[in-house]
């Protein structure tokens, strides 16, 4: 039995206990017990069974095939065959306030691992791992991890699936024996497995029970598992998934883990996003937007697609202004070649026949009209019929002798070419010095088949020279804005976010199926990063219709913008779009400030967030139905997070036209407005109107007292 010393790292609320001994063990990752217990170490010693081994064996930070653990190791690797199971020793260990430090070694396997944990006071826990080849042969990494234990309370998952026009659709399953695992090999973040997961306590949900959420911050393939062992212990694990022969240390050289960030609540799926949610606002966006007002897009792709005419977008720009939209964006089908999805990739430059005049007037009719202005671009893609392919047919990401499929006529430029890095950098520079552009659209429209260069494996140096590249054109442009865009929402992480502004979720418009996406990414995200466009009402992936007052209000608490052509929209639409437009104006600082709320409807089919100022001075709800009501009457609407003391003035903000042509009458306080306590507002509640399905009500609580 080894005793080992007691580490302890603490948020708000939040605490890890760790043992550090020969390895380090997390023994508690839960509530902060303040005070010290004299036998904290000792109450959580293990029993040993008869028909193990003859010893307890810790789930470390770092399991090893070593030591025992039967588990999945942390580390699989090996130098030609030999130093294949290596056993790390703690050297020393560091620890500053929120974060420890452990240094261990294995001498004989001749490695050296560091393993990073910290935590702060949004009770967001991040860990990594850094692997050191000391010995003089070259050191060939499988697979690094990162591991978190799990309580045996946990038994119950949610976890993601999706696809293009449909991220984020999250579902929930038992934790059992066998666990859970996710792969991806998409080489980016991917539609279909999007890198994060939340464990936690029997029928956990948005209010109460224990979970643990955890997102791996890395723009590339990855594997997580959540494992249940037979001895009824767990753990949550996370890796990039390298591919053969990826990862080779010659000696001195490392290799460090991606983030993992996990957070831990006692108050259900909210108490953990608004823990993400200001890690995020504090600690993960660039500087340039945590203070300012997101502007109100126009984005011309669903409105002219790749068919420019610039005297036509200038007429588009001029009625996006009349709406009141801030930042108007050109698309795809701006360059050389680009007629369509099949030519043009690689070839960043002025398509002469479609801007006989150049940018500049469009630019400046735009900032004269007092928006910013924003340009597509796709930079690690390339077409075949292109001028750059038919110079450069090297410079692809592939295994020579073998015709990889393509994915929408495309493929990839390999980023680890220096020639091709330095090509697409001095690209985006020029255009970025040359005109007064605000703001990329940063695309990514297909996945990964065999990303070689010079023949070997390059998935993982892909994704790093990625991040290299939006680094380096942030470097010499820190004011552009970025949003990260990969057919919809196909490279939405934690890592890119660092160095981008937004996120573009969905290709998929259509406000019903958006209130499905956008809620699955809100459990990491808040609200403001999301990309929230009010489509035409003939919905373009779904080929539904809805009214402007449904897609309004579906658009309303995301980053808002308008995604049609403004130009040929009838005059109700219009001023629909206006309507929207200046609602979300004067409530934009408090939706993309406040504390976020997924509430629990009596109805299932409704679906209602809402967002509460950090003072509870006011909140806006949102009660979307989603499909018919179940019942004649659709129960009660509580909201959690006002001040419970306070008096609050409720009224309606919005509601769907024929409001009171569908009912004998609402309920009165929908028509004159109420006063309740916050305390009433969360404990009984209001009765809900009733709605048709695919509409919405916007309701307004404002403190009077
Ligand atoms: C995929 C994006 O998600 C769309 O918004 C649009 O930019 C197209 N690519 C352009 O090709």
């Amino acid at each position: 039995m080894n005793e080992g010393k007691l580490v302890q790292l603490a948020g708000k609320h939040t605490q890890l206990l760790i043992k550090v001994g020969e390895s380090a063990e997390i023994i508690h990752w839960g509530k902060r017990i303040d005070g010290e217990s004299k036998s904290s170490g000792l109450s959580l010693e293990r029993p040993v069974p008869y028909g193990r081994l003859d010893v307890d064996v810790p789930v470390s930070v770092h399991p090893e095939l070593g030591r025992g653990s039967f588990g999945s190791p942390g580390l699989e690797g090996h130098r030609s065959g030999f130093d294949w199971a290596p056993v790390f020793v703690i050297e020393h260990i560091e620890q500053c306030d929120q974060s420890l430090s452990i240094i261990c070694t294995d001498t004989l396997a001749g490695l050296r691992l560091t393993t990073e944990l910290m935590i702060d006071d949004h009770d967001v826990l991040k860990v990594r791992h850094t692997l050191q080849n000391i010995k003089p042969e070259n050191y060939q990494v499988n697979r690094l991890s990162s591991t978190l234990p799990l309580p045996p309370r946990v038994n119950e998952l949610m976890t993601y699936s999706g696809r293009w026009v449909n991220e984020f659709q999250t579902q929930r399953q038992l934790l059992q024996h066998g666990g859970y695992q996710q792969e991806n090999r998409r080489g980016r973040t991917s539609h279909e497995h999007y890198p994060a997961l939340i464990a936690g306590s029997r029928h956990f949900d948005e209010m109460n029970g224990d979970v643990w959420g955890f997102h791996f911050a890395w723009s590339g393939n990855h594997r997580l598992r959540v494992d249940a062992k037979a001895d009824g212990r767990r753990y949550f694990q996370a890796e990039v998934i390298y591919l053969p022969g990826e990862i080779s240390l010659a000696q001195g050289e490392s290799v460090t883990t991606p983030w993992l960030y996990a957070s831990y609540s006692d108050a259900g799926l909210n108490g953990m996003s608004q823990q993400f949610h200001s890690h995020v606002r504090a600690e993960i966006l660039p500087k340039e937007v945590k203070n300012k007002l997101r502007p109100v897009h126009l984005n011309t792709w669903e409105g002219i697609y790749f068919d420019h005419d610039p005297e036509y977008i200038m007429s588009m720009a001029t009625q996006s202004a009349q709406m009141g939209v801030e930042r108007f964006i050109i698309d795809d089908g701006w360059f050389r070649g680009r007629t369509g999805d099949k030519a043009g990739l690689g070839d960043w430059f002025l398509d002469p026949t479609k801007y006989p005049q150049g940018l500049e007037p469009i630019v400046q009719h735009v900032n004269g009209l007092g928006m910013e202005f924003g340009l597509w671009f796709e930079p690690e893609m390339i077409n075949k019929n292109s001028d750059l392919y038919r110079n450069h047919p090297e410079w692809l990401l592939a295994v020579e002798g073998y015709e990889q499929p393509t994915g929408r006529n495309q493929y990839v430029i390999d980023l680890k070419n220096e020639d091709a890095f330095n090509y697409l950098f001095e690209r985006l520079d020029y255009f970025l010095s040359t005109y007064n552009i605000a703001y990329i659209k940063w695309d990514m429209n297909r996945e990964v088949v065999q990303p070689g260069h010079n023949g070997m494996a390059s998935a993982y140096q892909q994704t790093l020279n990625y991040y290299r590249l939006v680094d380096q054109v942030r470097a010499k442009h820190p004011k552009v804005e970025i949003e990260s865009c990969a057919a919809g929402g196909g490279r939405i992480d934690y890592e890119i976010l660092k160095r981008t502004h937004r996120f573009w979720t969905s290709d998929n418009n259509d406000a019903l199926e958006r209130q499905a996406i956008q809620r699955g990414m809100s459990y990491f995200f808040p609200p403001e990063v999301m990309g929230s466009h009010i489509g035409a009402s003939y919905c373009h992936s779904t080929r539904r219709r809805h009214t402007i007052q449904f897609r309004g209000l579906s658009a309303l608490f995301g980053h808002m913008g308008i995604e049609l052509d403004p130009v040929k929209e009838e005059v109700s639409e219009k001023q629909g779009f206006e309507r929207y437009v200046t609602l979300h104006k004067a409530l934009r600082p408090l939706l993309h400030n406040g504390t976020s709320w997924r509430i629990s409807a009596d109805d299932p089919a409704h679906q209602i967030q809402a967002v509460v100022a950090k003072d509870f001075s006011e909140a806006v709800v949102l009660v979307a139905q989603l499909s018919m009501p179940t019942h004649s009457l659709s129960g009660h609407l509580r909201v959690p997070g006002l001040d419970r003391q306070a008096q609050y003035r409720i009224t309606l903000l919005d509601k769907p036209l024929n409001y009171e042509d569908i009912v004998n009458y609402q309920p009165p306080w929908t028509i004159n407005g109420c006063e309740l306590s916050g305390a009433w507002c969360e404990e009984v509640g209001l009765t809900m109107p009733i709605l048709d399905p695919e509409s919405a009500v916007l309701i307004h609580f404002q403190r009077i007292s």
